[in-house]
């Protein structure tokens, strides 16, 4: 047993408030972890604000990097010691979706009841009552333990930031693109939304050798840094003309309008601009989550009629233990700047002024850093 500081709420839609909390040792199954960073994303915030129910009390935060410290009984004690990037939909390895290699789509995972994988957390406050954490992995905490499927080892050279970003930013928009679209090189894309995880598509469709590379936001920095990541083209939205956006996106993709939008906020708006910048054939992937019970609506005989596609994309259909590696080694390699979606690194106390500025759309990625 052991004491940590975690940022905890008490229910979804309650500030986050610093607690000293104690974390039991690892069981079987189980790794703790020594926690290096942790991305402030979007679904904390969604969270945070109350726009999804969740459990509570709960640790916050689900984009992570650490340090094995121990495991639990049976694992191999020689992993102490190894950096790791965390998966937050730790797969179960056993069920249907699982035995047929789609882990992103697994139906037991622990990360579905924010506990372990036998149902209870190693978590608790002083007066003994339990907290959960965060999709089993709670990352806005000192250490966790967390279950042995969710901690994926990083090469040597990774820096914490950015395994921590490949943990969720960047396996999820990079993954959207190569994963779940197959996008062709080639191909015109365009990106609606240029946050941590929409940065990650615009990488994601230089990786894929894309031909033209759309950046949509309402915000002319984002797409300033999008520029720097490899978009050739760039629509700066205003909500109120959501035509002139879609129009604008066509545009500038040409032959009609790109063959693959990636939509990475989660409004009913941007979705329909999505689907409704699509030429005949093309694809609309949907990226960002809405608020719960959120409906978009296209009109249907076009959309058939011009064989038009949409897909949903959850985790970038990523496959962590093999996709979390090859994700740092493209980095290691100079090919994927996730360094570049950093603009601040911060203390554990500060996450409420990271989750304003998130909220104003003025960050691109916000990483708390924990000391060693
Ligand atoms: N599918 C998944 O597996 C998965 C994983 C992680 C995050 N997400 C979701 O992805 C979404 C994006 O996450 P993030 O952390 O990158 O968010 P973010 O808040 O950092 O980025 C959103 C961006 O959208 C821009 N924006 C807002 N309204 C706009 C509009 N009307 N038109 C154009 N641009 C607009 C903002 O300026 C900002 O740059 C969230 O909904 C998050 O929950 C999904
Ligand atoms: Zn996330
Ligand atoms: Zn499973």
């Amino acid at each position: 047993m052991r004491e940590i500081q975690a940022a905890v709420i008490e229910r979804a839609g309650q500030p986050t408030t610093i607690e000293t909390l104690r974390l039991d040792d690892p069981r079987p199954g189980e790794v703790l972890v020594r926690m290096t960073a942790s991305g402030v994303c979007h679904s904390d915030l969604h969270v945070r604000d109350g726009h999804w129910e969740r459990p509570g009390p709960i640790v916050m935060g689900h984009e992570g990097a650490g340090v094995i410290e121990a495991v639990g009984e049976g694992l191999d004690p020689r992993v102490v010691g190894r950096p790791v990037a965390l998966s937050w939909y730790a797969p179960c390895l056993r069920c249907r979706e699982c035995q047929r290699g789609r882990q992103w789509l697994c139906t037991a995972s622990p990360a579905l009841r924010h506990a372990q994988a036998d149902g209870t957390t190693r978590l608790s406050r002083p007066d003994g009552s339990p907290v959960l954490a965060y999709l089993s992995i709670g990352t806005m905490a000192s250490a966790q333990v967390v279950p042995a499927t969710a901690v994926v080892p990083m090469p040597d050279g990774v820096p914490p930031e950015v395994a921590a970003l490949i943990g969720c930013g960047v396996a999820t928009g990079v993954g959207a693109v190569t994963r779940t679209a197959r996008v062709p090189a080639g191909s015109t894309v365009a990106v609606i939304g240029l946050g941590g995880v929409g940065l990650s598509c615009v990488m994601g469709a230089v990786l894929a050798g894309a031909r033209r590379i759309v950046a949509v936001d309402v915000n002319r920095a984002k797409i300033d840094l999008a520029g720097t990541l490899g978009a050739t083209h760039w629509v700066q939205a205003d909500p109120e003309t959501p035509r002139r956006t879609i129009d604008a996106i066509r545009e500038a993709a040409g032959d009609g309008g790109p063959d693959f939008v990636f939509e990475a906020i989660g409004l009913p708006a941007t979705i329909e601009q999505a689907i409704g910048a699509l030429p005949p054939g093309g694809t609309a992937v949907l990226v960002g989550l809405t608020r719960f019970g959120q409906s978009a609506s296209f009109e249907a005989f076009p959309f058939v009629d011009g064989g038009r596609r949409i897909l949903g994309s959850n985790y970038g259909s990523s496959v962590a233990a093999v996709d979390f590696p090859a994700l740092a080694e493209a980095y290691l390699a100079g090919r994927l700047p996730v360094d570049r979606l950093i603009d601040r690194r911060l203390a554990l106390p500060e996450l409420e002024d990271a989750f304003d500025r998130l909220r104003d759309g003025q960050a691109a990625r916000q990483v708390v850093m924990f000391q060693a």
